[in-house]
């Protein structure tokens, strides 16, 4: 097994000591981070993903990770399609039976790929729709329904930078905006049973070394960096911290929001480029009667 990884936290690390989560995609990326987190702040954590082998490799190596922190503390792992309901359904009662209750669900795991949206075809906009929005409100109802109507909860929601729009990515953009949506609703709708939801917006200038295997390389990462603020890449430990500040106590009275961990840049920049083109002219209004006739009709000049 390989030389463990340093696990940290800016906060105390009995914060969720004998809490429960379950992270969706907690076997890598941000969602690893989120996990590795939540395990040295004293929670027992389930994670979940489709691709059982890669998840069952991860768990082993953050249960061997963790060790030298908090050897109290219970990683399990379940095969998990959250798009769908039945294995969604299996996941909630499966943690609760191993763990007996439920106190975090944080929605990690999604997915998409990269085209122009004229290219995407009926089949791969569904399958994205339905991994990041339906499986996002699949996982949702199901912990609302099994546990967290009767004793309250806290959900965070793993969204995107999405906010200028997501060229190359529109079908991820849209369900994300959709999931941005739901946590507002569903905000208000549970407030009354205790149920605090969020979301984390990471910005596309997050490193991690699951993000760069899927683009094939880390160059694009790079070009990024003019375009950050802070002028340098964020870490996904940076998304972890504010996951479980959203979870803690600490963010008690905030729910329905999303808090963008992207160092300003969606503020400040784009990462696309438009090519040179002249197909958009400027509007001619000389030769145009309708503008003329309304002119007309707003004559009030009462001559
Ligand atoms: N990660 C990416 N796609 C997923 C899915 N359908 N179910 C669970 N985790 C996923």
């Amino acid at each position: 097994m390989a030389a463990s990884t340093k696990i940290s936290s800016v906060f105390r690390p009995s914060l969720f000591k004998d809490k429960v989560a379950i992270v969706t995609g907690g076997g890598t990326g941000i969602g690893k981070a989120i996990t590795q987190e939540l395990l040295f702040l004293g929670c027992n954590v389930m994670i979940a993903s489709r691709n059982i082998e890669r998840l069952a490799h991860s768990a082993d190596q953050i249960r061997n990770d963790i060790k030298p922190y908090n050897s109290r503390v219970r990683l399990e792992h379940m095969q998990c399609n959250i798009r769908n309901e039945e294995q969604v359904q299996n996941l909630i009662s499966t943690t609760l039976t191993k763990f007996g209750k439920l106190d975090f669900l944080v929605n990690n795991g999604g997915g998409q790929f990269p085209s122009p949206a004229a290219d995407i075809r009926l089949k791969g906009w569904n399958a994205v729709i339905e991994t990041n929005l339906t499986g996002t409100f699949l996982c949702c109802r199901e912990a609302y329904k099994q546990w967290f109507e009767e004793h309250g909860g806290v959900i965070v929601n793993i969204i995107a930078d999405m906010w200028k729009g997501f060229p190359m990515m529109s079908h991820t953009g849209a369900a994300r905006a959709a999931v941005d949506n739901l946590t507002k609703s569903l905000a208000i709708e549970w407030a009354d049973k205790g149920v605090r939801v969020n979301s984390v917006a990471p910005g596309s200038s997050i490193y991690s070394e699951t993000a760069a295997a899927n683009y094939g390389s880390a160059d694009i990462f790079n070009s990024y960096i003019p375009k950050v603020p802070a002028q340098r890449l964020g870490r996904v430990e940076e998304v972890s911290s504010c996951v479980c500040y959203l979870l803690s106590p600490a963010a008690s009275f905030i729910s329905g929001e999303t808090v963008k961990v992207d160092a300003g840049a969606s503020l400040y920049s784009t990462m696309w480029t438009i090519p040179d083109h002249n197909k958009l002219p400027a509007y001619s209004w000389d030769n145009d009667s309708s503008v003329a006739a309304a002119d007309d009709d707003n004559d009030d000049s009462g001559g």
